[in-house]
């Protein structure tokens, strides 16, 4: 059984108890951060505590707790539960003053904060990253938000019900004809060796492996090209990939049924996948 936190305290999973009042049961009033474990430890820990403060900050949530303390927690607990490849998920809620209501609770109110782990062995071999993904593409009607991390994350889910009732692995969301990002990760294409990725904005999660992966393909003297694509564009491009604390860099070998290069992950993302695994492990804390 896991250890779980939950405001303060270490506890069996199966004793961690939330008030039915919680903002973020009631509302989706929250934010979470996912953060990768390999070889015991936290990669990529400071992205994710910034990009925390900042999710809270836009919704006038209080800070979190000090940055040392957020990051002993995440140790205890990967310490506790004998992570060695896997993932540490983080929610902050506006927490509960004991009844349902719109208007947010005074701000004396304590939020809530949960922590837990996942064990993912494997996560750095993952078998899917030699064979590649395929994705289908969906509206994107989720709100205008989408640089903050928020609970919100029932349309994604179903997203990824409609990619599997297609037989497909996960689903690229498009807004006015262009592909925003998928439904938990950030999306790339290759074409003539340029990565292109949609540019920062409300519109796309600014992903912390997103960031990681740009600088190291730039150092690496790939050429990156932020800007918005099509569907029709992705399908006609080299290679295609995604990028996420639980998947790092994935391929994608098929769009909506169209087949990319040869159907095999291509040379770019097999090389960025490498690159991020290796810096990610040597850089983890
Ligand atoms: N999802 N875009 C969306 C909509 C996401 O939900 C995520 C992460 C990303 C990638 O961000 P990062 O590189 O910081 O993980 C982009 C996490 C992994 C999840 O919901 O499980």
């Amino acid at each position: 059984m896991r250890t779980v936190y939950v405001n303060g305290d270490y506890i069996p999973e199966n004793e961690a108890k939330i008030s039915v009042f919680d903002r973020g049961f009631l509302m989706a009033d929250g934010v979470y951060e996912v953060t990768s474990v390999l070889g015991g430890k936290l990669v990529d820990f400071e992205g994710h505590a910034k990009r925390l403060e900042r999710s809270l900050n836009e919704l006038d949530m209080p800070k979190p707790p000090e940055f040392d303390d957020l990051l002993e927690i995440h140790r205890e607990l990967v310490r506790a539960n004998g992570i060695d490849e896997g993932l540490v998920y983080l929610q902050v809620t506006r927490g509960s003053d004991g009844d349902r209501d719109f208007v947010f609770p005074s701000a004396e109110t304590r939020p809530t904060v949960v922590m837990f782990t996942q064990a993912k062995p494997g996560l750095a071999e993952n078998p899917a990253a030699k064979k590649g993904i395929k994705v289908i593409s969906i509206d994107d009607i989720r709100w205008g938000r989408r640089d903050i991390k928020t609970v919100q994350l029932l349309y994604p889910s179903m997203g990824k019900m409609m990619a599997k009732a297609k037989g497909a692995d996960d689903a690229w969301m498009v807004e006015d004809g262009e592909v925003t990002e998928g439904t938990s990760n950030n999306a790339y294409i290759v074409k003539d060796g340029r990565i292109i990725t949609r540019a920062l904005s409300n519109d796309i999660l600014h992903g912390i492996t997103r960031a990681a992966v740009l600088r190291f393909a730039r150092e690496a003297q790939m050429e990156v090209v932020e800007r918005n694509f099509t569907i029709d564009e992705a399908q006609k491009a080299d290679e295609a990939f995604v990028t996420s604390a639980s998947t790092f860099v994935m391929p994608v070998v098929e769009i909506d049924g169209a087949t990319l290069g040869d159907g095999t992950p291509g040379p770019v993302a097999r090389r960025l996948r490498e690159i991020y695994v290796d810096e990610a492990r040597k850089a983890a804390v």
